[in-house]
């Protein structure tokens, strides 16, 4: 990764690590001032709503009374821990999970594999995309513990575990009726994986959305950029997204819309990191749309049927029926 990059979101990091403390420390007069401050925040789409303290409070109890149970509890029943399973799971926190799984987070890579391949040696496509740093890491810990996961995204356990049936190997359990259309419409079992790609990784792993047709580009992205990008403009897709076309975007909770927007300007890899540039599906996610200034009342063709609000269970914005 270039230094300015790595620079830039680890001196993010601490501004938003800064903005915390002084949270924190100033907790009384921040609860008075609260009202004002979230509703500016969240209008600027800027960051998830700050950790209140009375949060993480209720996360440690919680946390502490999971800890109590677990001389009780044989394998069988930590399986079947009602945590996996709805409603328990829509509420649970990391901490909860953590406490009977840290493993997923604790375990390393090996340093070489089986036949004798060094980690440290190898890389593969998508780790050449300007983001990509530091060493090999497992698959939660790029996407929870990353300094480049924490600058853009906010993910939880439970944004993609959904549930957990042992039997079945899916996020849904005895299905509700309310879940027969949890995949994307369709009955919810995807080939008996544990969490539902089509509502979560799509979202971040999918192709680049239609560039001749949906954005009028010459060609797909790689040859694209060639012509719109040098050391001045270093973000191609900023050309039309800084201000021209769909410029209400990432208000939701499992996303860091400022810190997204500030890494962007160092480079379009940003930008094409989640929307094509490690995509592991040949379709892209049919994206909500929402109004912007400017846009023009027309729906295209391609646009017809899309929502246009976020998910509600993670807008930052209150959705108008
Ligand atoms: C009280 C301990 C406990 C808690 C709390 C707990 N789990 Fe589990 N979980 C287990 C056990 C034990 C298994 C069975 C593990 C196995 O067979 O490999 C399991 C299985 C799983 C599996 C399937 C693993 C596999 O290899 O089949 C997933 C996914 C999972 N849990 C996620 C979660 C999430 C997410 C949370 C928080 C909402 C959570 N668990 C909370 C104990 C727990
Ligand atoms: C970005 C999505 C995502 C997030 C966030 C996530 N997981 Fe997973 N997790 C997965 C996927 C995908 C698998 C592999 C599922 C499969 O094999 O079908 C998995 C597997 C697991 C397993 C089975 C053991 C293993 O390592 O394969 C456990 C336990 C688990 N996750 C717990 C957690 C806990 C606890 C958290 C929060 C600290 C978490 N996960 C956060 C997607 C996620
Ligand atoms: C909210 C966006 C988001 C979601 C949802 C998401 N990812 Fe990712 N994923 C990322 C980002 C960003 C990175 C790069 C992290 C880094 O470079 O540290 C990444 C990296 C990866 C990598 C590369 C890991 C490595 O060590 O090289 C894999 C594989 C991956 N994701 C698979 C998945 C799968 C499978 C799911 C669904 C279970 C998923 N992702 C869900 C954003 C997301
Ligand atoms: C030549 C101008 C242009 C460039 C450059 C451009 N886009 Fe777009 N993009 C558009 C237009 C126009 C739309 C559709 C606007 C609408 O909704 O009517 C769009 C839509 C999108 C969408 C939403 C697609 C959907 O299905 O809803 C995403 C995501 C997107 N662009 C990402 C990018 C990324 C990432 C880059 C750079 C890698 C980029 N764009 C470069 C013009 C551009
Ligand atoms: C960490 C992953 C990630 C990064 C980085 C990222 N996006 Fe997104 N983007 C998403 C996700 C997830 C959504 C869907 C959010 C939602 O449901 O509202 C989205 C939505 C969008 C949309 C649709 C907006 C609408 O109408 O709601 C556009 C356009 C877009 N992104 C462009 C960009 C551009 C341009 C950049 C770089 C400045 C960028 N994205 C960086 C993950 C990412």
């Amino acid at each position: 990764m270039p230094c300015a990059l790595e620079t830039k979101f680890i001196s993010n990091r601490l501004r938003s690590a800064g903005v915390l403390l002084l949270l924190l420390s100033a907790s009384i007069q921040w609860q008075a001032a609260s009202a004002a401050g979230v509703d500016a925040a969240v209008a600027t789409g800027n960051v998830a709503p700050p950790a209140d303290t009375q949060a993480l409070e209720s996360e440690q109890k919680a946390i502490a009374a999971l800890r109590a149970t677990l001389p009780r509890l044989d394998y069988q029943r930590a399986m079947y821990h009602p945590l996996h399973f709805k409603p328990a799971i829509d509420t649970a926190t990391d901490g909860e999970c953590l406490v009977c799984h840290a493993e997923v987070l604790d375990a390393r890579v090996r340093m070489a594999s089986p036949a004798g391949v060094r980690a440290d040696r190898s890389s593969v496509w998508y780790q050449t995309l300007a983001t990509y740093d530091g060493e090999q890491m497992n698959f939660h810990q790029r996407h929870l513990t990353s300094a480049y996961a924490r600058a853009v995204m906010n993910l939880k356990c439970n944004f993609c575990h959904r549930g957990n049936d042992p039997r079945e190997e899916s996020p849904d359990f005895t299905v509700a009726a309310a879940d027969m259309r949890a995949n994307n419409g369709q009955a919810p079992f995807t080939l008996r994986k544990m969490v539902n790609p089509s509502t979560t990784c799509l979202l971040c792993h999918g192709a680049f959305p239609d560039p001749l047709q949906i954005m009028s580009l010459p060609g797909p992205w790689p040859e694209a950029r060639k012509v719109m990008e040098s050391p001045e403009q270093p973000n191609g897709c900023l050309l039309c997204h800084a201000a021209a076309f769909r410029t209400h975007r990432h208000r939701v909770s499992y996303l860091n819309a400022a810190n997204i927007e500030d890494l962007a300007e160092e480079s379009s890899d940003v930008c094409y990191g989640c929307h094509g540039g490690r995509a592991w599906y040949r379709n892209a996610y049919p994206l909500p749309r929402h109004a912007w200034p400017g846009m023009s009342p027309d729906v295209p063709e391609w646009a017809r049927g899309r929502p246009v609000h976020s998910d509600a269970r993670y807008a930052l914005e209150p959705i108008e029926p």
